[in-house]
């Protein structure tokens, strides 16, 4: 199995990567797997201009007209059979590295539109080129009383969007210093688990 590891957060050995570690290490107890992981902010990854040649007009070109290390990736994104999504909350959301990187993924969707009978465009259903790979997400934060619902949210239904099957998600709360996570047992125990359902789990 190939799994991406993608890190959003720019923080080496940070809590962020050491959960998504921790993915990895479940995946590999009971699979052969290989593993590409990053740091997003270690690609030269160009902001999306917001053109949106790649997937408008429908059926877009899809590609990128951007020619940085994202080509790349977008390769590997497609050859790949699962994904580990890792952020940090930042402002209550994911990086805005991460963000960057899930709109330089819009090539990978087109999008079916209907049309009324005067080509008004009433609706669109969106088609992956990833659909149906596995992925998992993997949340830190500070804060540690309120596990913010937003941060959740915009992963989750960005990897949705992309129809990526969800194994499941960490978050882990109350890691302002770099090595806060190693102290959170549960949660390392939890992304272990994670990684374990990610390599051989169905019917999420
Ligand atoms: C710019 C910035 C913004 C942050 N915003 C939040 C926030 O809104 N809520 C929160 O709970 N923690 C916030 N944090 C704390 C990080 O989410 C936390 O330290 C996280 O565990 C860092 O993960 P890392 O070690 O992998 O980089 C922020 C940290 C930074 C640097």
């Amino acid at each position: 199995m190939k799994l991406m590891a993608v890190i959003g957060s720019p923080r080496k050995g940070g809590n962020t990567e050491q959960l998504v570690d921790r993915v990895i290490a479940g995946c590999r107890s009971t699979a052969q797997v290989e593993v590409e992981k990053f740091f997003v902010t270690d690609k030269h990854i160009e902001y999306c201009n917001g053109c949106l040649t790649c997937t408008f007009p429908p059926p877009g070109t899809g590609t990128c007209v951007i020619k940085d290390d994202m080509d790349e990736l977008l390769e590997h994104i497609k050859e790949s059979d699962a994904f580990i999504f890792g952020t940090p909350n930042y402002m209550r959301t994911v990086t805005p590295a991460l963000l960057n990187f899930l709109a330089r993924m819009l090539p990978l969707l087109t999008y079916k539109v209907e049309y009324d009978g005067k080509g008004n465009m009433i609706g669109a259903e969106g088609i992956s080129k990833i659909q149906d790979k596995k992925a998992a997400m993997v949340i830190s934060q500070g804060d540690p009383f309120f596990s913010s619902p937003l941060v959740h949210m915009v992963l989750e239904r960005n990897l949705r969007d992309f129809r990526l099957k969800l194994a499941g998600d960490v978050i882990s709360l109350g890691n302002l210093d770099k090595q806060s996570v190693a102290e959170r047992a549960e949660d390392l125990q939890k992304a272990f688990e994670l990684g374990v359902k990610l390599a051989i789990g169905s019917g999420f």
